[in-house]
């Protein structure tokens, strides 16, 4: 694992979206796979500006993202959807066919996960894989748990995440219970991943992911069998790592 400490979130998103700028402009149609979350919002302004100084052009990627609330509409604002149009999508000239989702749609859900996976695969996979991280070590919506999962799927969401999200709603009893996560297998088929992680609170979950055993309990720490991860983390987020 390579792993970047800056001084604060802004220069972590300033590194982050200079990984993404590199991977479009040496790839122009590059297959990213994209988060939500409060961490990679600097991470998306900065490619925003880039995009409009005239440096990036996002005319022949695709994108996939990580998960997505399940049974909430797409127009919801705390829909995962909502928050790529208006943090990402609308300010660059992706082509929205071209934005992968993954469905949040009650009906033919087994079909939808397959699909997911099977587009992805149809595309070649995943060029650059940006991660940010639960505080208890969930990536994409990938829970601790007994066994890792590996393709898309409905995941229950945990306690201490619908606490941690319910941030973004007005109440805790908004916070949807499920989700639909692409799987621990699909992420680690990402050629390149880029994890991000701001703030005191990720400091455990980031000691656990990088230092601790790989366990599904940690899923973050699976990443440690990946041949090509990024770390990029602010002096809190890593403020345990000399230990
Ligand atoms: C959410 C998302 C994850 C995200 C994580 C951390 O539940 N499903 O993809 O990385 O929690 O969120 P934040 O960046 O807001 O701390």
């Amino acid at each position: 694992m390579n792993i970047i400490i800056v001084d604060n979130y802004e220069e972590m998103s300033k590194k982050a979206a200079s990984i993404i700028m590199s991977c479009v402009v040496l790839k122009p149609n590059s297959v990213l796979g994209l988060a939500t979350g409060s961490t990679p919002l600097g991470m998306y302004k900065e490619l925003v500006k880039a995009y409009k100084r005239g440096d990036v052009d996002f005319s022949n990627v695709l994108s996939f993202n990580l998960d997505e609330y399940y049974g909430i509409n797409k127009d919801n604002s705390q829909s995962y959807n909502y928050y790529m149009n208006e943090n990402f999508f609308k300010h660059i000239n992706i082509k929205k066919e071209n934005t992968f989702i993954p469905s949040s749609k009650i009906e033919d859900l087994d079909q939808a996960c397959k699909y997911y996976d099977q587009i992805i695969n149809k595309h070649g996979g995943i060029d650059i894989q940006v991660l940010g991280i639960g505080q208890n070590g969930h990536i994409g919506f990938n829970e601790p748990d007994s066994k890792f999962v590996g393709e898309t799927h409905l995941v229950n969401l945990k306690e201490d995440t619908i606490n941690a999200n319910a941030r973004f709603f007005s109440s805790v009893d908004e916070v949807p219970k499920k989700a639909i996560s692409m799987g621990i297998k699909s992420i680690m088929k990402a050629k390149k991943i880029v994890l991000l992680a701001s703030g005191e609170s990720k400091a455990h979950a980031i000691y656990s992911a990088v230092k601790g055993d790989i366990t599904p309990e940690v899923p973050a720490s699976i990443l440690q069998l990946h041949p090509d991860v990024t770390v990029i983390l602010d002096r809190e987020a890593a403020m345990m790592l000399s230990k």
